[in-house]
């Protein structure tokens, strides 16, 4: 058996003595942490944690981490990481004035991505996106969601998640794929927007169930693309195969996506910069896990989410990337962070929830990621000497990180 002892830890952050699934509303305030801690590794988990009177000995492998703070890792439960080129000639056009919508209405946008998906190998699509998967390692991420979407053919939509199966195979970090197929109309069915959701119903839906190639099922449901109706179908069909909705909703305007989640028990919504009073009282009564992405708003300059609204109404809040080519070339969580404190005015103890539990929630892995908890995955960052917990969003654009620990080995 190896075991890893990291001692004198300035504050050994979110850790958690009895399970919780999420942290909701005036909670999210609280971070339970200790200060002058240790935390044992044994194998790919956390074997005990306490404070340095109580410190284990005789453990052959020892980090110290005098100054330095250990968080467990974000897990970013909404990117789409698989994508075949970047689309930086959509950002210059939106500085000489175009919208996201505008560039969308002209073959950029998604379609764009698609276009270019189509004439790329598995292999390359492959190869990319393990560079991203290893560059978010090292800025702390050791849960990843996927989406596939980018596709929109047939072909094009399986490529990408088997894809992302093999990524689940070879990578160390926690990966869960969502099949997005009802990202875009393609423009082949502009006319005939019914006969590509019957494709992916019966032609994609089959083969992700008996490939077992998919977690979750999403639908980007806004207007212009798909409306709460079709969204419910095509969920539903997902649900029917093994899928959970976690869905992309209100990023422009407020149709119903919400609600047609709510109904769906999907796992999260997504998005939400557009938010009516309804919609923020549906998901009180609810489950769904309301997921932040204030990346997309500072590169899209969108409105950011009303976080404050939803937290002070009860609700709780997940932080994630979008990770994305076109509304959000980043995978940086501690810039998300950042990004949260200063825009939603969330406090670091709220972003470091929104980021670890409720981000746990939001990929199903509350069980076994998102805290430092005995039994849970040994995922774990320990910081360059910094002074507090609030210095890890205050110091924005820095590089705080200086060991990463996966299924309990040192991997950078
Ligand atoms: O979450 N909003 C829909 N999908 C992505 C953007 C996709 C793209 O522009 O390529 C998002 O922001
Ligand atoms: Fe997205």
């Amino acid at each position: 058996m190896s075991k890893l002892l990291i001692k004198n830890i300035k504050e050994l952050v979110q850790v958690e003595t009895s399970p919780k699934e999420k942290v909701v509303g005036v909670e999210m305030k609280t971070l339970p942490t200790i200060k002058n801690a240790w935390v044992l590794i044994e194998n790919d988990m956390v074997a005990g944690f306490g404070k340095m009177e109580d410190c284990p000995e005789g453990v052959d492998e020892v980090v110290d981490a005098t100054n330095q703070l250990v968080f467990p890792s974000f897990c970013d439960s909404h990117t789409h990481i698989v994508y075949a080129a970047s689309r930086e000639e959509e950002f210059v056009d939106r500085i000489n004035g175009l919208t996201y919508e505008e560039i969308a209405k002209k073959g950029g946008g998604i379609l764009n991505s698609a276009k270019k998906l189509q004439n790329t190998s598995e292999e390359d699509l492959f190869h990319d996106a393990w560079k991203r998967l290893d560059e978010i390692k090292k800025t702390g991420t050791g849960a990843v969601e996927i989406k596939s979407g980018y596709g929109l053919s047939v072909e094009g939509e399986l490529k990408m998640l088997r894809v992302i199966k093999k990524l689940k195979e070879k990578s160390d970090l926690t990966i869960k794929a969502n099949f997005l197929g009802a990202h875009a109309i393609p423009t082949k069915f502009k006319e005939d927007r019914n006969k590509y959701i019957e494709l992916i119903i019966n032609e994609m839906i089959p083969v992700i169930k008996s490939e077992g190639l998919a977690d979750y099922i999403d639908v980007f449901c806004e207007t212009n693309y798909y409306t709460p109706a079709e969204t419910d179908r095509i969920l539903q069909a997902g649900i029917a195969a093994g899928l959970q909705p976690k869905i992309h909703v209100n990023q422009f305007t407020s149709i119903g996506g919400i609600q047609a989640g709510i109904k769906n028990n999907a796992l999260s919504v997504d998005h939400l910069e557009v938010m009516e009073e309804n919609d923020i009282q549906d998901l009180i009564k609810s489950d769904v896990m309301p997921t932040l992405l204030p990346s997309c708003s500072f590169f899209l300059s969108i409105p950011y989410a009303p976080a404050r609204r939803l937290i002070d109404s009860g609700l709780p809040v997940s932080l994630a990337s979008d990770f994305n080519p076109g509304s959000t070339p980043s995978g940086n969580m501690p810039f998300v962070l950042s990004l949260a404190c200063i825009n939603y005015k969330m406090t670091p103890e709220e972003v470091i929830n929104a980021s670890t539990i409720n981000g746990a929630y939001a990929m199903g892995l509350s069980q076994t990621h998102g805290s430092i908890a005995v039994g849970k995955k040994a995922n774990l960052f320990i910081t360059k000497e910094i002074t507090s917990v609030a210095y890890l969003p205050y110091s924005f654009g820095s590089n705080n990180i200086e060991k990463v620990i996966i299924n309990g080995k040192v991997v950078s």
